[in-house]
């Protein structure tokens, strides 16, 4: 793979990277076809990188299906695909890792320790591996784009890195790999996060400004739903993910809970 995007660059190519976990869905073809439009050489990768799951996550059993992934992935405009094993990408006595110490704290990261870190990395390696120009990624996961930002700032890796807004169901659920994982009855429950987020933005609209008033009218649908248990739900500066007692700039509102044993993550961001 680094030979081939050596030749691209070489050609004078400009290379657009869509880094996945695979289980492919909408949410993942809106991020090549924006992909797409935008180089020369569209470069997929998919690999459930370890490295970003903690001991009691769902690793072993996160939905799996390359050729299926390839398949819709080619209409959608890839040119080349990049399915590393684990062996391949994390050889024995790896140990080296990147962290974007303060945004990786709060939020998804404060349950869910070492994610972050495992991220940044793999992040890192899948950029050393297919220098691309522009990378692109979703904005469902916020905080991970947040990072992604900043790491790519910071350690001045030269690349553009572009989000994508969410892509929902006709009913308002984010689509997620995980949602596979849902039965009929915990798919209607896990509604709650979008009809959260939903009354959130009706009052901010409304002119609500107050960030407990603003969480709470987010929490109340989960609150409702004996199925779904939050995780957080939280207020946070749009950029720096900092605590806020009030929405008058830029601000993302960022819901995470369980439904059943899967955890769903969802977000709207306000103003700005
Ligand atoms: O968003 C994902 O699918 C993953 O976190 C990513 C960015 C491909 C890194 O493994």
């Amino acid at each position: 793979m680094r030979a081939k995007a050596e030749d691209l660059r070489r050609d004078g190519k400009k290379i657009a990277v869509v880094p996945t976990m695979g289980a492919l869905h909408e949410g993942h073809l809106a991020l090549v076809r924006h992909a797409r439009a935008r180089a020369d050489v569209v470069i997929l990768t998919i690999f459930v990188n370890p490295t970003q799951f903690g001991p009691k996550e769902d690793l072993s059993r996160y939905p799996r299906d390359e050729e299926g992934d390839l398949v819709k992935a080619r209409p959608a405009g890839i040119d080349l695909a990049f399915c590393p094993s684990a062996e391949a990408m994390y050889p024995p006595g790896a140990q080296t890792f990147v962290e974007v110490r303060e945004l990786q704290k709060p939020l998804c990261g404060a349950s869910r320790p070492g994610h972050f870190a495992g991220v940044a990395s793999v992040v890192t390696k899948l950029f050393h591996i297919t220098k691309p120009h522009l990378a692109v990624f979703g904005e469902k996961d916020y905080q991970q784009l947040a990072i992604i930002r900043r790491m790519t700032r910071d350690l001045d890796f030269g690349i553009e890195i572009q989000g994508v807004p969410i892509v929902r169901e006709a009913d308002g659920l984010a689509l997620s790999s995980r949602n596979a994982y849902l039965s009929p009855e915990q798919r209607l429950a896990a509604l709650s996060l979008s009809k959260g987020l939903a009354a959130a933005e009706a009052a901010y609209k409304g002119g609500e400004r107050d960030a407990k008033a603003l969480v709470a009218a987010a929490r109340a649908p989960l609150a409702a739903e004996p199925l779904a248990r939050i995780d957080y739900v939280e207020l946070r500066d749009a950029d720096e993910l900092s605590e806020l007692e009030r929405a008058d700039q830029k601000a993302v509102l960022a819901i995470a809970a369980f439904v059943g044993t899967t955890r769903l993550i969802d977000n709207r961001v306000l103003g700005g």
